[in-house]
């Protein structure tokens, strides 16, 4: 289904991480695939994952426990059909991955894998590479896609849309999608990509917050396209944050992973040592996130500090080095030795659970528009994402969309001819500083005011300023030319808006959504589902 001219491709995927990736990896039996990345290939959110991949792989650990826990962890806001899919998928990609090279820790004795805990988690269930299972994963996936003919790796292109009938030569209210237009960083050109079908893997949103621990393109770009495109986005004001982020005021992004808990770390308050996790739940540091995070923010508000204590100095020192090198050494080099003393941790944002509804072949409501991994609410994560099983879903539904996408080619039909981006009536910016003006107050706004705990006047406010920054955003946009800093502006305000006005729809609070307006959570489970306002 070779389409010809150098920019068009059988498949267009917009991102390189592991669901990307793993998409690229199935399809190129069959088809030329393209892959983009705003960056370089190893600068999303799967090269930086610590923890690990969850799977069922202990003796006594069931499916149906996992799929418990995850359900327990979303606050009944899963689809079931979707968690037991993924969650039967897991110790197959684990061993795809294992195959493709990945050095996974080797268990004691008869265990194959080492399987460390995290929260939430009724076993132990997480396979690792020590404390640095992203990057592995990432390398391991990057070395298969790099080595293989069919699949073209291009970093450093910045999607900016998705294209539709209306670029068309012949424009049209055709909705299938036909590929991006995208910035090339090194010429800042807008260059055409087309495709018969196209795959959004974009990773979250975090960036939208002030402190988070996802990398700098964390930007939401994926689910700003699609949005924009007329798909619908799903719970986005279930954002995640993770308990202990440390606290340092150079290194403000680096996680420390839920591991350290799972081995036997506590939190502790800073002056009197008090381990406080056993006064707000009875599973302690393994509570699920939202649990364990809110529990932090409180004790932080109430005690008036800046941070709070993680401990696991009580550990044999060789036990937490061997464990945790990663995390050693960094901190050794901001001169804590966590082999000695406490990490200093606050919350900070994680994980993006909402995004662009897809179903379990990763088909979004747009023809020829697939999405897969942190861009998407496939309805795994429900109300809260379970610890681990985020890289998980990146290659189900990696996997899953390129199988339907093969198990469909005859009738994918090709892109009609489509117009070069028109940059005629746009000139060079002599403005910057509203870009990084706004960025700035963007992740500000939505730190203080749509955060671990929530009230409806604080969300009204944001909405305010959200509205503000679309218009002078828009503005901005309709008249000078693209640059990355400026694409990635344009979709923090789309989903700054999507994240706020998914949080004032919800009138209770449950998972990661807590506000201090409805404390309580209501009988019945229901998904926030917005609709772009000229496709409804
Ligand atoms: P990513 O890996 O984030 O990749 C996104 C890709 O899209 C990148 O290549 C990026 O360049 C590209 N892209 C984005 N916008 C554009 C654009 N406009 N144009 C072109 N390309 C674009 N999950 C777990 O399950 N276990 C863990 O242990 C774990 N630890 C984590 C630790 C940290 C610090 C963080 C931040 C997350 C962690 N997570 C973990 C979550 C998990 O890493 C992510 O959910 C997952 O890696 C997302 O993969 P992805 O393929 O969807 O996106
Ligand atoms: C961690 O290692 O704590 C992160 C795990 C995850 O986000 O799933």
């Amino acid at each position: 289904m070779t389409v010809g001219s150098e920019a068009s491709y059988d498949v267009v995927i917009v991102g390189s991480g592991a669901a990307g990736l793993t998409a690229a990896l199935n399809l190129a039996e069959r088809c030329r695939v393209l892959v983009l990345a705003k960056g370089g290939l190893s600068e999303g959110s799967t090269a930086w994952a610590q923890g690990g991949i969850a799977a069922v792989l202990e003796e006594g650990d069931s499916f149906a426990d996992h799929v418990r826990d995850t359900m327990v962890a979303g606050a009944g806001l899963n689809d079931r059909d979707v968690v037991e899919f993924v969650v039967e998928g897991a110790p197959a990609a684990i061993e795809r991955l294992a195959a493709l090279g990945v050095p996974f820790n080797a268990g004691e004795a008869a265990e194959r894998w080492h399987l460390t805990r995290e929260g939430g988690h009724s076993h132990r269930r997480i396979v690792h590479v020590d404390d640095a299972t992203g990057w592995a994963v990432q390398q391991a996936l990057e070395r298969a896609a790099a080595l293989n003919p069919n699949i073209t790796l291009r970093p450093h292109m910045v999607a900016v849309d998705l294209v539709t009938g209306r670029h068309a030569e012949t424009p049209s209210a055709d909705r299938r999608v036909r590929g991006v237009y995208a910035v090339n960083k090194e010429t800042g050109r807008v260059e055409l990509f087309t495709g018969r079908a196209t795959i959004l893997a974009t990773g979250g949103a975090g960036r939208a917050y002030l402190y988070s621990t996802a990398p700098r393109g964390a930007t939401g770009d994926g689910i700003g396209m699609a949005w924009r495109a007329g798909c619908r986005v799903s719970n986005m004001e279930f954002m995640q944050f993770h308990p202990t982020c440390l606290y340092n005021l150079e290194t403000k992004n680096f996680l420390i992973t839920e591991a350290v808990r799972g081995e036997g770390g506590h939190l502790r308050l800073p002056g009197d040592g008090h381990r406080f996790m056993p006064d707000f739940d009875p599973r302690a540091e393994l509570a699920p996130r939202d649990v364990v995070a809110r529990a932090i923010d409180h004790e932080i508000k109430r005690l008036g500090l800046d941070y709070v204590h993680l401990d696991i100095s009580h550990l044999a020192p060789e036990f937490v080095e061997a464990h945790f090198p990663t995390i050693h050494a960094k901190l050794l080099g901001l001169g804590i030795d966590m082999r000695q003393e406490p990490i200093p941790v606050v919350p900070a944002q994680h994980y993006t659970c909402g995004g662009i509804v897809v179903d379990r072949n990763g088909r979004t409501d747009l023809p020829g528009l697939y999405a897969a991994g942190e861009c998407t609410e496939s309805g795994l994560h429900g109300a809260n994402r379970l610890a681990s099983n985020s890289l998980l879903e990146c290659f189900v539904f990696g996997e899953a969309a390129a199988k339907h996408i093969l198990a469909h080619a005859d009738d994918l039909p090709p892109p009609p001819p489509i117009r070069p981006w028109d940059e005629s009536r746009v000139t060079h910016s002599d403005e910057e500083v509203v870009v990084h003006h706004n960025w700035r107050e963007i992740r500000r706004f939505m730190w203080d005011y749509v955060g671990i705990v929530r009230t409806t006047k604080r969300l009204e406010r944001a909405l305010r300023r959200v509205e503000l920054l679309r218009a002078e955003v828009d503005e901005y946009y309709g008249h000078f030319r693209v640059t990355p800093d400026l694409i990635e502006l344009r979709n923090l305000v789309e989903v700054a808006g999507l994240i706020v006005r998914s949080a004032l729809a919800r009138r209770e609070s449950r998972g990661l959504h807590y506000t201090l307006d409805y404390p309580e959570m209501l009988p019945n489970a229901v998904d926030t589902v917005l609709t772009p306002p000229a496709h409804g």
